[in-house]
């Protein structure tokens, strides 16, 4: 009998099979996957960090199917329902207040709204993003995405007045790093972008992850956050943090940028934030978001009734233990991935907050060594692990457990992780 990716791949095309795997799943359950083939996967993917409270967890799928006996979609531009609003007033209170939600579907989703926010509250063009970056695949995300030449091939002539600053990659500095702290020389080349390129007056917005996914779990210092928020008010430039992928539970806080103390203008979230459900938002200050007035922006599914309910549960476990979880089990993992470190020099660094954790293979120096992130990978699988990679050069090898992880479960992670450096060095 063909394999779900051999009918896969006579049906779908190649943008959409090339997957990590060729696995076929039935079910999921908790920090596991089910193949059709009789295997048990340990999953610190979680649908690529969207899984945050788990697979399938019985709060989520009873308040799913609660909703769906109810209401699936009429549509949030027509009418209002109890779990949109719902979800919308416990996060503002769950971020401190003062604050306004618009409910979209995905990441690329979320961020396009960003964008047209910053713009449109500001009346100016320009958007800075950083190199590295990942805001998503759709025109206007796209553009703002730069974190692999792959995803803009062919497509270029993107959205104009984008703008491309360094992100402050410590483990890749070149200028030396002093007691981790951010050197000035990442300061500097950001304000001669305004000398040499874009007068700041014109800039709607800056757009950064607090900690850059994709682009290789790269946390950025404080100093240079902090500089950041600096930046945006002296010019009246909108800051705009990214946390699609680092929000909802996943770096230990409930959102990422708890971490630095900076409150942006708005951000965006998806992934986690509907617990598998397609669901993302554009949260901000009520002033600014006040400013986005009927008409400039909208969509059919955006906040959908079954997503919200989703999101509403998936907000109770996260503040009744799981991102207390989060913390606890990521600085423990975080402690066994550098013991692996001492022992397997070939993990240049080991970073990340929370369960938003990465090591990456080098050789010759910091070169990236992907031939042996891939191997890895490809070896883990074999063992009942499932990873991906993340970087530039797919030479980091990410961990995305879901926030309600055991440590039983990190050490069995991490077992087989140690084996498979001792088969692939070997
Ligand atoms: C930081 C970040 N922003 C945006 C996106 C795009 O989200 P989506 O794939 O839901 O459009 C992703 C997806 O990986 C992401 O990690």
């Amino acid at each position: 009998m063909a394999s779900l990716y051999e009918r896969a791949c006579k049906v779908i095309p190649p943008v959409g099979t090339a997957r990590y795997t060729k696995l076929g799943v039935v079910k999921g359950e908790g920090s596991y996957l089910y193949t059709d083939d009789g295997r048990k996967l340990l999953d610190f993917v979680m649908g690529i960090g969207a899984n945050n409270v788990g697979h399938n967890h019985p709060l989520v799928i009873e308040a799913a199917r609660k909703q769906m006996e109810n209401l699936v979609h009429a549509g949030h531009n027509v009418v209002y329902y109890e779990s949109y609003v719902a979800l919308a007033e416990e996060i503002t209170k769950a971020v401190g207040g003062d604050s306004m939600i618009y409910f979209s579907n995905s990441g690329s989703e979320a961020n396009d709204g960003a964008i047209k926010l910053a713009k449109y509250a500001t009346e100016r063009p320009a958007i800075i993003t950083f190199i590295n970056a990942f805001h998503g695949r759709t025109m206007g995300a796209m553009a703002l995405t730069a974190s692999n030449s792959a995803y803009r091939k062919h497509y270029e002539g993107l959205m104009p007045s984008v703008y491309y600053a360094r992100y402050p990659d410590l483990y890749h500095s070149p200028v030396p790093v002093k007691d981790g702290k951010c050197p000035e020389f990442f300061m500097e080349q950001f304000k001669t972008m305004f000398d040499t390129i874009v007068d700041p007056y014109s800039v709607a917005g800056i757009i950064m992850e607090p900690e850059q996914g994709e682009g290789g779990y790269i946390v950025p210092p404080k100093e240079f956050v902090h500089f950041m928020r600096d930046m945006c008010d002296k010019y009246g430039i909108m800051l705009i943090f990214d946390e699609v992928q680092c929000g909802n539970g996943r770096t230990g806080k409930l959102y990422c940028q708890e971490h630095f103390g900076v409150r942006p203008d708005f951000f965006s979230t998806a992934k986690g934030i509907g617990a598998g459900f397609p669901l993302s938002a554009v949260i901000g200050k009520t002033s600014v978001m006040k400013k986005w007035l009927p008409g400039a922006h909208g969509g059919t599914f955006g906040g959908n009734p079954v997503s919200c309910a989703a999101g509403l549960a998936s907000l109770k476990i996260l503040r009744n233990g799981g991102i207390e979880n989060a913390a606890k089990m990521g600085a423990y993992f975080k402690e066994q991935l550098l013991q692996l470190q001492k022992k397997y020099p070939v993990i240049g660094d080991v970073r990340g907050l929370g369960l938003m954790l990465a090591i990456e293979m080098v050789k010759d120096g910091k070169k990236p060594d992907t031939e042996l992130t891939t191997k890895l990978i490809d070896t883990a699988l074999d063992k009942g692990l499932l990873l991906i990679s993340c970087g530039t050069y797919h030479n980091a090898i990410r961990f995305i457990p879901p926030c309600t992880v055991s440590k039983k479960e990190i050490d069995e992670a991490v077992t087989i992780l140690d084996s498979c450096f001792t088969v692939c060095l070997s």
